[in-house]
């Protein structure tokens, strides 16, 4: 309310859930489009999370954010997503021990088709969409599958948190600091089947796998980083909420402001081929984004030309296989027009 420079409209679905509690007051600082860009707030809720919504809103007031220009919270998708620059789908049922992702399908599937149609019919022309619920990826297909007339592109999964834990995993293995870490990659489907790969990192300069050992990196460190998930539910009681939040946050922020000059980072895009990714497939790949100065004309450039031997291509394409039968599990449950 203290600037004249218009405010970025953010949808966040689920925001009275847990994710959304720990991403609402980080976005309120600037966390996501830094310290001069206001951000109106949409808090998009089911009826049973409405009063979690509520409760939240009163706390931003609380918090006396210069940068928070309006809080709203509606129930309907086409309140929720009107004029909405950046929607971060969250909003679904987390799994719990036991569970696999994929036991999600049906369940959180049906959530992503009206919203997908509902940001085709209402939001910003230049809305940019995260999907975080899960099977993120699946979801993500989705939603874009029914918006035909947003860019494709626009829609993407999470993967960044399986990004952070990986680089996270790295740095405490070989005694380095994070920030001398450049190069992972996470590639395919948010579950155990990702691949978290080495091939291409380094520290501070050296090959990651000649610091760390091949055996390591390519064994015991892709179960680690692919059932971080499961080892946070079965150590904390709960699915990973914190570094979920936080890993939204990065993703969105290095999109719409840019990844550092020469480095990438993870997110899953719908495939125009890329890497003999099935086109349309949303699957994570390395990707920079240059930014744009506006905060929302930035797009996702896929890394391209990376060596794939023959250990990383066997991985990829287990993990695209996996997603492939997403594709047609939903497609046959009639989540996908026209499939
Ligand atoms: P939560 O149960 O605490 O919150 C979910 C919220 O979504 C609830 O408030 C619920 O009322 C709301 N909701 C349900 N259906 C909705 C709909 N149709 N529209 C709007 N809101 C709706 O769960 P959480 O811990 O915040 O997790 C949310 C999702 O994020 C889960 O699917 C979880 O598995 C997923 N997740 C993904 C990642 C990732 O890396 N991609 C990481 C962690 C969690
Ligand atoms: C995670 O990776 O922590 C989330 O996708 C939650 C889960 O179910 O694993």
């Amino acid at each position: 309310m203290t600037s004249a420079v218009n405010p970025i409209t953010v949808t966040i679905t689920g925001a009275g859930g847990q994710i959304g509690y720990a991403a609402l007051f980080r976005i309120a600082s600037g966390a996501l489009f830094g310290p001069n860009q206001p951000v109106a707030l949409r808090l998009l809720e089911i009826p049973q999370g409405v009063k979690a919504a509520e409760g939240a809103a009163l706390e931003l007031v609380d918090g006396a954010f210069p940068l928070l220009a309006s809080v709203d919270i509606a129930t309907e998708p086409a309140a929720g997503f009107d004029g909405a620059n950046i929607a971060l789908l969250v909003g679904s049922r987390p799994r719990t021990a036991g569970m696999e992702r994929a036991d999600l399908l049906a369940a959180n599937g049906a959530i992503f088709g009206p919203q997908g149609r509902a940001i085709n019919d209402h939001a910003a022309d230049d809305v940019r969409v995260l999907v975080v619920g899960n099977p993120a990826n699946t979801n993500a297909l989705i939603a874009q599958r029914n918006a035909p007339d947003v860019p494709a592109e626009r829609f993407t999964a999470l993967t960044r948190l399986d990004h952070n834990r990986a680089v996270g995993l790295l740095a405490e293995r070989a005694g380095a600091a994070v920030a001398d870490i450049a190069g992972v990659t996470i590639w395919g489907n948010h579950s155990t089947t990702q691949y978290p790969d080495l091939s291409h990192a380094t520290i501070a300069g050296r090959p990651a796998l000649d610091v760390v050992g091949t055996e390591w990196g390519r064994g015991a460190y892709i179960d680690r980083v692919a059932n971080r998930g499961a080892e946070i539910i079965e150590v904390r009681g709960g699915s990973s909420v914190a570094s979920a939040a936080n890993a939204a946050i990065d993703h969105v922020r290095d999109w719409a402001l840019g990844t550092a000059p020469g480095a990438w980072t993870s997110a899953a895009l719908p495939s125009t081929g890329h890497y003999g990714i099935p086109a349309g497939i949303i699957a994570s790949v390395p990707v920079r984004s240059a930014g744009d100065a506006a905060g929302v004309a930035a797009n996702w450039e896929v890394v391209d030309g990376l060596d794939v031997d023959e250990f990383s291509r066997a991985r990829i394409d287990a993990s695209v296989a996996e997603l492939v039968a997403e594709r047609d599990q939903v497609a046959a449950l009639g989540l996908i027009p026209g499939a």
